[in-house]
């Protein structure tokens, strides 16, 4: 048994996160995490919401609440919505959590002391009516590009140039529209990510089996132009976590805070402190997942992430770990996608284009949406989503294929053999077959799985149902069992029990489905198929079975016609 440690990218806090956000990190995340429990491994799956920074300060000032108020809501809606799509997080916490706010200061403490945090002056524009320094975005004016009015200090929407606040004609104060604002010197800590650039190169060259797309963007960033940059890893917010030197004030940064980016990847490991104290366990029930001087050595840890969040995980995050200096353990494997674009065009939050959690459990449950998504992760490159598409595969994979067979089986056994597990014959040189072709290629789903290679994986289990309906086919216990009931026996008692071993296998993807079909087959016994044979005997005759209320339905041309009409607009 192993010890396998798994991330999600932390969603922000603002607002509900579509089907791109979805399938680029916590579904695939879960998937792993759910297979790896399925074999025997001890696992610790851990997600949370990215709470601080300008988004989330500006989304409370739309809602018009206070910024505290507003991300404990909107934690908990994401909490729903993640159980909705039985996300199977051990905790899913908050980046503004406490055991965050004391980790973060930790090591940020512990990079000062060993020489890797440099104070440095800046100009910023200060509101002098808010009374407070303002980030570029909180900054509106006219574009001097192409003349809109209300542009922001970091780039225009309309013409999209890239601009800095000094650039704006008539700028004000978005939060106050203020336009008493001068131009004021203030202190902000750099984390000198260039004195450990080798230490980083040499561990990132040392993952030599890193999928190429995390490998290229790590390396992208660490040789690009001048190279590797210091970082500013302080901002002038309100909300955010004080910057303090472990427990000790910061002389000069009073009033200041970390940058988002710096405390959102350490609440990876303060979710997991979260854990242990929801639970009411002590610190070395999450000290063994995270400090290798503590029991961490034996950890394998896997990351999930899109690929815009890549450059973070493979560079700033292992520097804040390597500079600590202390035992705190690295990524082992980063699995990173790339986009699912919708329709002929981009999924957008800002935009509110495409189909959002809440809006997907709204019309369908969530197997449906995980079947999607996962059989269609962008994985090598980016993909879409159509409507098309979704109701194609809903229909063929999981209605036909999968579907079918379980309603068939069920429903002939029934009305034919009565409702318990029949005591089939010896198995017949078809059965041999089935199980030779069933073996190899579960041996190949799980070298897949473990390989997080989703797509495959997910051809890989469509095509285990295939081969279940083609035996069934073959065999024709219908025809069977008007000569020969003992045959007809022995074929539907294997297929019964193929049930119970289809929802095994497929619980990772489809664990409701997967639930109903264990349930009808009267059992609790989730083992992995190791023994192929003896999974496929595992039934006892005379146990009893039931018919499962019809797994998946179609979708109808007019119910695709109309979602599509339905989401094609702009959320707002
Ligand atoms: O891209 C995002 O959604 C970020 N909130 C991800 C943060 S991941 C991490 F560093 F915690
Ligand atoms: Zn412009």
């Amino acid at each position: 048994m192993a010890r396998i440690l798994i991330t999600s990218a932390i969603p922000y806090i603002n607002g509900i996160k579509h089907l791109g956000n979805l399938v680029g990190s916590q579904l695939p995340a879960d998937l792993f995490a759910r297979y790896m429990r399925a074999r025997g491994h001890e696992v610790m799956f851990i997600c949370a919401t990215d709470e601080h920074g300008t988004p989330a300060e500006l989304a409370a000032a739309k809602a018009g609440k206070p910024v505290e108020d507003y991300c404990a809501e909107m934690h908990e809606v994401q909490k729903e919505l993640a159980a909705g799509f039985r996300l199977s997080f051990d905790h899913f916490g908050r980046s503004s959590s406490q055991r965050n706010h004391r980790l973060t200061q930790h090591f940020a403490g512990k990079l000062a002391e060993n020489g890797l945090i440099q104070e440095v002056s800046e100009k910023q524009v200060f509101s002098i009516d808010d009374n407070r320094f303002l980030p570029d975005r909180y900054i509106t004016g006219t574009c001097p590009n192409c003349g809109n009015t209300s542009a922001r200090g970091d780039q225009c929407e309309e013409c999209t140039k890239q601009l800095d606040p000094t650039d704006l004609i008539n700028p004000r104060s978005s939060i106050s529209g203020s336009t008493n604002l001068e131009v004021r010197e203030t202190k902000h800590l750099y984390l000198r990510q260039r004195a450990l650039r080798d230490k980083l190169e040499a561990w990132i060259d040392s993952k030599t089996d890193w999928p190429i797309l995390t490998t290229s963007i790590a390396k992208k960033w660490l040789n690009d132009g001048d190279g590797l940059q210091d970082r500013g890893i302080t901002r002038d917010l309100y909300w955010g976590i004080p910057v303090k030197k472990g427990d000790a004030p910061w002389p000069g940064m009073e009033g200041k805070v970390f940058y988002v980016w710096f405390d959102a990847p350490i609440e990876y490991i303060a979710g997991t402190a979260e854990w242990a104290d929801a639970n009411g366990l002590d610190d070395a029930a999450w000290e063994r997942w995270w400090r290798t001087d503590k029991g961490a050595s034996d950890v394998t840890y896997y990351q999930f992430m899109g690929k815009d969040n890549v450059p973070f995980h493979t560079l700033s995050f292992p520097a804040t770990i390597l500079g600590s200096g202390e035992p705190w353990k690295l990524v082992d494997y980063l699995k990173s996608f790339n986009y699912l674009n919708y329709d002929g065009g981009q999924f957008s939050t800002s935009q509110g284009r495409g189909v959002f959690m809440d809006q997907a459990l709204s019309i369908l449950p969530a197997d449906y949406w995980r079947w999607w998504l996962l059989s269609h992760a962008p994985e090598n490159s980016d993909s879409e989503f159509t409507w098309e598409n979704f109701q194609a595969s809903v229909n063929k994979d999981l209605a036909d294929v999968l579907g079918n067979f379980v309603s068939r089986v069920t429903k002939f056994a029934k009305s034919k053999l009565g409702e318990a597990i029949p005591d089939g014959g010896d198995f017949t040189p078809a059965e041999t077959a089935l199980i030779a072709d069933l073996g190899a290629r579960i041996r190949d789903y799980e070298t897949l799985m473990a390989q997080m290679e989703v797509r495959k994986a997910a051809a890989e289990l469509r095509a285990i149902w295939v081969i279940g309906n083609e035996y069934l086919q073959a065999a024709a216990p219908w025809s069977a069992v008007k000569t020969d009931p003992a045959r007809a026996s022995a074929i539907v008692r294997l297929s019964l029990n193929l049930i119970r071993v289809y929802a095994i296998l497929s619980r990772p993807f489809i664990p409701d489905a997967a639930a109903t079909m264990m349930t009808a087959m009267g059992s609790d016994d989730w083992t992995w198929p190791e023994d192929v044979p003896a999974a496929l005997r595992a039934l006892a005759p005379g146990d009893a079975f039931s018919v499962p209320e019809n797994l998946f339905r179609k979708i109808t041309d007019e119910e695709r016609a109309d979602w599509q009409q339905k989401f094609s607009g702009i959320r707002t």
